[in-house]
């Protein structure tokens, strides 16, 4: 069995590997100890150490911060924390001139209360602007217009006592969802995507583009036959009319278009959605997001086989031309040596840095950087000041980037607006560079592995074998075929084949075993991982699961 050509054409964003930088805690230069845009800059050479092709940025635009810059107050300006427009066009000029594309976050579902739509919307309900925002009377008995919940906690609804209505809000009160019904509402967020397209930006990713969309009747969720107490409480309904809308379509097709005014720009749908639902964000003849970022790889249980099953049903799903992405971390979800345990997170690498498709690594994870505690007098997240006591909390993963091993990592001269992970004097990048062994040099050896052979990044994917601990898969491109090797679990494992195997390892996890010929069988270490290429006249193993 095989899955997927290569596709035709060959966008730059096909073999590329994105890095998502979170600006607030990748370099601070001007001593606030919230990172900056000139501190991007100052450390774009580390990317290009790495290899990476593009960045994404999160939110640098003017914003109270509410939720740290998903709530816009000025769509085409830059956050004062972070700098002004003259950085930001040096930011793009130094990280074209190292061949870095740059892409930034469009969060064009809702705005800050604060942005001045917003405030002339609630001025009156004869506002020009008034239905730009979702407002609705209170229900007949009184109380909000509808069960809709807010996924930060909480009814979604607001009221506001001066007009007497209510305004709709997926996630903070501070953060009113725009009217997309409305098409002055979309044309004012197309012309933000032409203003940075035009200064030369090369795509978005864009912010929860599933929720754009909702029930134009208001009709109640249902409940979640599912949800169990103690569960986030926004999970007691099914989102079933605020997210997901097939009309959702429509406008992504619009946002593609404004997109393909430009020259090679790329569209990213951030979409939490099972996989047989997300596909659907390609779109009708591939006229959706280019990439809807697949997040399955966040979710999943660290586990051989259902891993196998998970690559498989998403590249079945794919629709013809689809071009696959996959994800191991971001700024809302644990840190990936959080989730699957530090010694595996080389593995993860392996795994996400090896797999058809486009990769996305979360800044920090090339060192392995942890899932930080946070103390409670140094919580920041809107989400576990609403929600506490869950496990919500995102700060954890969002903690400043370890560079060196000086007092505060090297990250800022002062103490950091979140606290610096336990083990930044010894993992910090620094240190790694130097250690050829190091998770570091993992990332830059795979990633350059990848550059140097098209089989690893548009070549076809062939399972192998998935069964208790060890994951094995192939990928071909013309004549070069690599068979990669994962071992999940911490003990050694041993796998013969039948057929006559013949191969060299290329990269192994640890960087101890490269060159080592392969004959008949695969032995690994726990927690080890190699990339082997066959020779030509090497059989290929046949499946078995
Ligand atoms: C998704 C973003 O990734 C997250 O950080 C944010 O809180 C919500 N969207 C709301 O904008």
């Amino acid at each position: 069995m095989s899955i997927g050509e290569p596709a035709a054409g060959g966008a730059w964003w096909q073999a590329a590997v994105i890095y998502q930088i979170y600006p607030r805690s990748f370099q601070d230069t001007n001593g606030d100890g919230i990172g900056d845009i000139p501190g991007i800059i100052s450390r774009l050479d580390h990317l290009v150490e790495l290899g990476v092709d593009a960045i994404w940025l999160s939110p640098i635009f003017p914003s109270p911060m509410a939720d740290f810059g998903y709530d816009i107050s000025d769509y085409t300006a830059i956050h004062p924390l972070f700098g002004d427009l003259g950085d930001f066009d040096l930011l793009l000029a130094e990280a074209h001139a190292r061949g870095l594309k740059v892409l930034l976050d469009l969060v064009p579902n809702h705005t800050s209360d604060r942005h001045p739509w917003f405030r002339e919307s609630r001025s009156s309900r004869r506002s020009d602007k008034r239905d730009w925002y979702i407002w609705r009377d209170p229900a007949a008995q009184g109380g909000p217009p509808n069960n809709w919940l807010s996924e930060f906690g909480g009814s979604a609804w607001a009221y506001d006592e001066p007009t007497g209505q209510y305004y709709y809000h997926a996630f903070l009160a501070a953060q009113p969802d725009l009217n997309w019904r409305n098409p002055q509402v979309r044309a004012a967020i197309y012309e933000v995507m032409r203003f940075w397209m035009q200064r030369g930006v090369d795509g978005f990713r864009v912010d929860v583009i599933w929720h754009l969309m909702k029930d134009d009747r208001f009709r109640d969720n249902p409940l979640n036959p599912d949800y169990r107490e103690g569960d986030p409480e926004p999970h007691r309904l099914v989102p079933l009319y605020t997210t997901d809308l097939p009309e959702v379509h429509q406008v992504i097709e619009e946002m593609r278009s404004v997109v393909e005014e430009f020259e090679d720009r790329l569209l990213i749908g951030e979409i939490y959605l099972p996989l047989e639902k997300l596909v659907a964000y390609y779109g009708r003849d591939l006229r959706g997001v280019h990439l809807p970022f697949n997040f399955s790889l966040l979710l999943v249980n660290w586990h051989a086989p259902t891993i196998a099953r998970l690559i498989e049903d998403y590249e079945a799903l794919l629709p013809r031309g689809g071009w696959p992405n996959w994800v191991l971390g971001n700024h809302d979800r644990p840190r990936v040596a959080g989730r699957v345990g530090e010694d595996q997170a080389r593995i993860a690498a392996m795994l996400l840095l090896t797999l058809r498709g486009t990769p996305t690594i979360y800044y920090g994870d090339e060192l392995g950087m942890p899932q930080v505690p946070i103390p409670p007098e140094r919580v920041h997240d809107p989400v576990e000041r609403n929600m506490p006591g869950k496990g919500l909390s995102r700060d954890g993963a969002r903690t400043p980037m370890q560079w060196d091993g000086g007092r505060f990592a090297g990250f800022s001269e002062v103490e950091p607006w979140l606290p610096l992970a336990a083990d930044h004097a010894s993992r910090n990048v620094a240190n790694m560079r130097e250690d050829t062994g190091s998770i570091l040099n993992l990332h830059r050896r795979l990633i350059a592995l990848r550059r140097r052979h098209p089989a690893l990044t548009t070549g076809s994917y062939h399972p192998v074998h998935a069964r208790d601990d060890l994951l094995l898969f192939a990928r071909h491109s013309g004549g070069e075929r690599f068979l990669v090797a994962l071992n999940l679990g911490r003990d050694p494992v041993s796998l013969g084949f039948r057929e006559p195997l013949r191969g060299t390892v290329i990269l192994s996890c640890f960087a101890d075993r490269d060159g080592e010929a392969v004959r008949g069988s695969i032995d690994l270490a726990g927690d080890d991982g190699l990339v082997i290429e066959l020779e030509p006249e090497s059989a290929m193993p046949a499946a078995s699961f």
